[in-house]
């Protein structure tokens, strides 16, 4: 089995998503496409950041320490041969756990926001028009909201876009908690091409 291999993929999977998870974020704060005439005005699950810091920036750590993981030195300590690479496997077991976490909470956030609705204008003043993902199964309903144009399709499609690739990412993150304890209790036997895996010394 090649962990470190493995381990890489998985890092190059996860960069372009966090990327994709920032800009939806981002795009999130442009209601319907427009700039927002007041910050009260954005549906308040934009602003906990869940696409930039918990898909985002939160990723970036682990996804590094994926991608490094096979190029780590693992013919390196006490003697044995692989137990440089068992600790980097080991480490990555925690970095994947944190991004686990930042991508638990970026799905669990779009998940709400996606059942809440979007904030909008519906005449009488900015509010949530929705409750518990009515406007779903019911396109009529999309018509309370007078402004911003569109803000219903626009949010919905971004928190989707949100919920499936941090769901992505958080699997991933799942994989990698898996593979680097295979790693770490057997060694990357591919990395040196000297050892059984077993790492007796
Ligand atoms: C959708 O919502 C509108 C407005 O509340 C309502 O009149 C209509 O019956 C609903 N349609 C369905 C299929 O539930």
């Amino acid at each position: 089995m090649c962990t470190g291999g493995c381990a890489k993929c998985l890092g190059t999977t996860l960069i372009p998503l966090a990327v994709l998870c920032t800009l939806a974020n981002i795009l999130l704060f442009f209601p319907g496409g427009k700039v927002a005439d007041n910050n009260q005005h954005i549906t308040d699950e934009v602003w906990y950041f869940g696409g930039i810091l918990g898909s985002g920036v939160l990723m970036i750590f682990p996804a590094l320490v994926f991608l490094g993981l096979k190029n780590n030195d693992c013919c390196g300590c006490c003697g044995n041969e692989s137990c440089g690479k068992r600790f980097a496997m080991f480490s990555s077991i925690i970095f994947a756990a944190v991004g686990l976490l930042g991508a638990g909470y970026c799905f669990i956030l779009s998940a709400v926001a996606i059942n809440k609705g979007p904030k909008c204008n519906t005449g009488t003043g900015w509010t949530y028009p929705f409750q518990d993902g009515n406007y779903l199964s019911n396109h009529t309903l999309w018509n309370v909201c007078q402004s911003p144009q569109n803000i219903v399709p626009w949010n919905l499609s971004l928190f989707s876009l949100l919920l499936i690739m941090s769901g992505i990412q958080a699997v991933l993150c799942g994989i990698q908690v898996v593979n680097g304890l295979f790693g770490t209790i057997c060694g990357d036997c591919k990395c040196c091409g000297c050892c059984g895996g077993d790492g007796t010394v």
